[in-house]
């Protein structure tokens, strides 16, 4: 007979945390985010560390490199997607690798021809009040000069003008040559008291922008996740079926940490591939494993194949369609707990520390401070950062409402029949376990993730703890009933629902 098991399938939305003492001086800004990804040896520092504990899910709709470029530079970290050929996949992670902070492509170009009107409608579209304007109007074309909305009035100057009348003229632009240091830049900028800097190849093409306003952006977040060579960092998505290709390939181009991408990770193909990693790099290479929702998953890609991290979760992923297709998975918040409960005998049996991620079916701010105090060391989210302004999909205007497009890898849409199908070598999705959707965008991935942690930093405080570990060991979480789930909204008082979703949740409720 089946073995049924006596604890219920539990979701974070039916937990609570109770306060706990917060010491005189305890304050958010003060609290440390950063945390493992890679296994910790005993007595050892982890050898790869995230400043913030989120990280993007492997998803075509969600992690490209311009939103690896946006999380970085907040802390956290992007997987770049594997269902695409391994070059593509290669290029991405060049472009997290080559993106030098501070130096910006401009996507605002003008010719010395364009009417003030055309500029003026362009300044107003892309929100840039600084244009460079070139030969052919490109941004990589020769710079001829720089217009700016000081250049010009809008309602006194006729704007049939061109450009070319109005324009500061490139022999009294002040410029930088390209291989000038970002340092340098910034000098140049506070020397001539600049707001922009355009950089210029040997021939006078433009190569890139500096800009002062991203120098005292640096200087107030100094959270960037930087490798040794002070490149941004990017993780990589990788699959069962052409590792042995994939892996070198990525290596090569920088990658920093890898993540095995299946919807149930708990297979022998897995294990194979973690283990034929290591032989290869030892613990150069940082790779996790899953997605798995059990004690006897974490053991089997811990003890039997050496994952360095733990990737839990299956069903709960909002564009997720597994539990009703195939009757598979589990409450994220009993596997979490089931598995960080291994993750702690097991540190306390050999010493190692395994990180735990929590990947799926966070709906709000309120579930990832929860998954982070059950026990998890960061979180994977696929529609938060769907919703920002870097992820690769294009806005979409419905009913004067901004959406983005969101879909599962397990779509036909997506392709991903790797991760979807480790055991049956099929090459063919014959179901599918995902949704094609949109979700509303809700501004660029620095504003979003401020909200989300000043919130998580707030509740630490509140539990008294200074850092995610003391949250871990400090946390005392509560179960509720349906009735203190309506006690916990807003009661007896009238609102305007529409303003308070967005006000509350920042990213929209699923809830
Ligand atoms: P979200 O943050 O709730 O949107 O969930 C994202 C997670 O859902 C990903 O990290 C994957 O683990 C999982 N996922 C991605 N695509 C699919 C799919 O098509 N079906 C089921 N799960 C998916």
């Amino acid at each position: 007979m089946a073995t049924i098991l006596d604890d219920i399938s539990r979701t974070f939305s039916e937990y609570l945390l109770i306060p706990r003492l917060t010491r005189r001086g305890q304050r958010p800004d003060l609290v440390d985010l950063s945390t493992p990804i890679s296994a910790v040896e005993k007595n050892e520092i982890p050898r790869f560390k995230i400043n913030v504990p989120v990280v993007s899910a492997c998803m075509q709709s969600v992690s490209g490199p311009r939103l690896a470029i946006a999380l970085a530079r907040q802390g956290g970290l992007s997987f770049i997607f594997c269902s695409q050929p391994i070059e593509t996949q290669v290029e991405m992670v060049r472009q997290v690798k080559a993106h030098k902070a501070g130096f910006v492509q401009s996507d605002s170009n003008a010719m010395a021809s364009t009417t003030l009107r055309e500029v003026i409608e362009l300044m107003k579209r892309t929100g840039h009040s600084t244009v460079p304007v070139t030969a052919d109007g490109t941004a990589t074309g020769k710079l001829e000069g720089i217009i700016t909305d000081k250049d010009f009035w809008e309602f006194e100057d006729d704007l049939d003008h061109t450009v070319g009348q109005h324009m500061t003229p490139i022999d009294n632009v002040i410029y930088g040559t390209e291989g000038i240091s970002l340092r340098e830049a910034n000098q140049l900028l506070h020397r001539h008291k600049k707001e922009c800097l355009p950089i210029l190849s040997q021939d006078g093409r433009l190569t890139a922008l500096v800009f002062k306003k991203d120098y005292e952006d640096h200087r107030r977040n100094p959270r960037e996740l930087l490798d040794d060579s002070k490149r941004l960092c990017v993780g990589a998505a990788i699959n069962t079926h052409d590792y042995e290709k994939r892996v070198p390939a990525l290596v090569a181009a920088g990658a920093d940490v890898f993540c095995f991408d299946s919807s149930d990770g708990f297979n022998e193909y897995q294990a194979d591939g973690i283990r034929w990693i290591r032989e290869l790099y030892g613990k150069d290479v940082t790779v996790g494993g899953g997605n798995i929702v059990s004690a006897e998953g974490f053991d089997f890609l811990v003890k039997e194949a050496g994952a360095d991290f733990i990737k839990v979760g299956i069903g709960g992923g909002s564009i997720c369609i597994t539990r009703e297709q195939k009757g598979i998975g589990r409450g994220q918040a009993s596997a979490l707990l089931e598995v960080v409960r291994r993750r702690d005998e097991y540190q306390s049996e050999t010493g190692r520390y395994i990180p735990i991620c929590s990947d799926g079916g966070l709906a709000n701010d309120t579930q990832i401070t929860v998954a982070l105090a059950m026990g998890a060391d960061f979180v994977m989210m696929g529609r938060y950062f769907a919703m920002t302004e870097e992820s690769p999909t294009p806005k979409t205007s419905i009913n004067g409402q901004i959406y983005k497009p969101y879909w599962g890898e397990g779509t036909r849409r997506a392709q991903n029949w790797q991760r979807y199908s480790d055991d049956m070598g099929t090459r063919d999705l014959v179901f599918e376990e995902g949704v094609d959707a949109y979700v509303p965008l809700v501004g660029p991935v620095s504003e979003v993730l401020d909200t989300t942690l000043y919130k998580l930093r707030s509740t630490m405080v509140n539990v008294g703890a200074d850092s995610l570990a003391e949250f871990r060991e400090q946390s005392v979480l509560t179960l509720v009933s349906e009735q203190s789930v309506v006690e916990g909204g807003t009661s007896n008082v009238f609102q305007f629902k529409a303003n308070r979703e967005i006000e509350d949740t920042g990213w929209g409720n699923r809830n």
